[in-house]
């Protein structure tokens, strides 16, 4: 949960900045409104991520014999405690921000000044997981580990949490004016430039995280941290597929037969099975990469 609302709520930004400002006319607004939805639903799934993994970290933390509260102020002392309270109250702002960044109506100034905070917080936060899983603890490598964690994690955001936009930007379309197609065929092809590149810069940070955390090839298939790596590389395969068939077969046929609903089917299988890597990012995470 903590990372679907991270790489949603980021997605959300990156999609505003490298996307919207591209999208010609009155569609602008709407492709904005779009980014905004994606933004609160975003950063409402960080705070619920954040409180079950705080209550999950102070389970594991417990001591029975002190009282929870003292547990609990003990843990929030700790680096781990100060990377969550900033996670947490990141998120809070983000969503207040988000609440601002309505796309019409309100002063254009503060509607703007919330996107550059609500932006600014998303990317920050995405920080979060380097800081407090494996990349931190990666003895003399964490110069490389924790820069190429983050940037794992933003491009992560920038496609999975982009396709979650144009989606929802493409529903808000079909129910103002009925049809998506047009939007579709304006919003795609910006959509898969930032997705092209979000994909080679995951893979590549990927390929190393797996280089830092892996010891050899054999730990790939006889350790429990490979076999789930394996399971996570194999989903990724498929969702690139999905993306490929987005990309090259059905964007072409906007147009044609079906219009858009074979390619709002396959985009929503591509977010699902892409949210199932983030399942299995998060069962990684709490994996050692040492134990057999
Ligand atoms: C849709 C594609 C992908 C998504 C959404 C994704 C998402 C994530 C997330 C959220 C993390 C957690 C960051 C952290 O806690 O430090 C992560 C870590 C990681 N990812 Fe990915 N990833 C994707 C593709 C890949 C690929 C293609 C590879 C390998 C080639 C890969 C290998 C790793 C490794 C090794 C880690 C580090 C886990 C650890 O800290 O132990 N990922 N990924």
């Amino acid at each position: 949960m903590l990372f679907a609302g991270l790489i949603t709520t980021w997605g959300a930004a990156s999609s505003r900045w490298l996307i919207a400002p591209r999208v010609l006319g009155r569609r602008r607004h709407s492709v904005i409104g779009a980014a905004r939805t994606v933004g609160l639903v975003g950063s409402v799934a960080l705070l619920a991520g954040a409180g079950l993994v705080f209550w999950r970290q102070l389970r594991d933390f417990r001591d029975p014999l002190v009282p929870w509260g003292e547990d609990a102020s003990v843990l929030l002392a700790t680096d781990w405690g100060l990377s969550w309270r900033l996670t947490a109250i990141g998120a809070l702002l983000a969503l207040v921000a988000f609440v601002f960044a309505a796309s019409d109506g309100r002063g254009s100034d503060l509607r703007r000044a919330s996107w550059i905070v609500a932006s600014a917080l998303a990317g920050v936060m995405c920080a979060f997981p380097a800081f407090t899983g494996h990349a931190a603890g990666t003895e003399g490598l964490r110069w490389l580990s924790i820069p190429a964690d983050i940037l794992h994690v933003l491009a992560a955001g920038s496609w999975i949490g982009g396709l979650s936009f144009v989606l929802v930007a493409e529903f808000s379309e079909r129910r103002r004016t009925g049809r998506g197609n047009a939007l579709l065929a304006e919003v795609l092809p910006l959509f898969s430039q930032v997705a092209l590149i979000a994909g080679a810069v995951l893979i590549g940070t990927g390929v190393l995280a797996s280089w830092l955390h892996v010891a050899s090839l054999d730990a790939l298939v006889s350790t429990r941290y490979g076999r789930i790596l394996l399971t996570k590389v194999g989903l990724v395969l498929v969702v690139l597929i999905l993306g490929a068939v987005n990309w090259r077969v059905l964007t072409p046929r906007l147009w044609g037969v079906g219009g858009a609903r074979p390619l709002r089917r396959n985009a929503m299988r591509e977010l699902i099975i892409a949210h199932l890597v983030i399942l299995v990012a998060a069962l990684l995470v709490r994996t050692s990469p040492l134990e057999g």
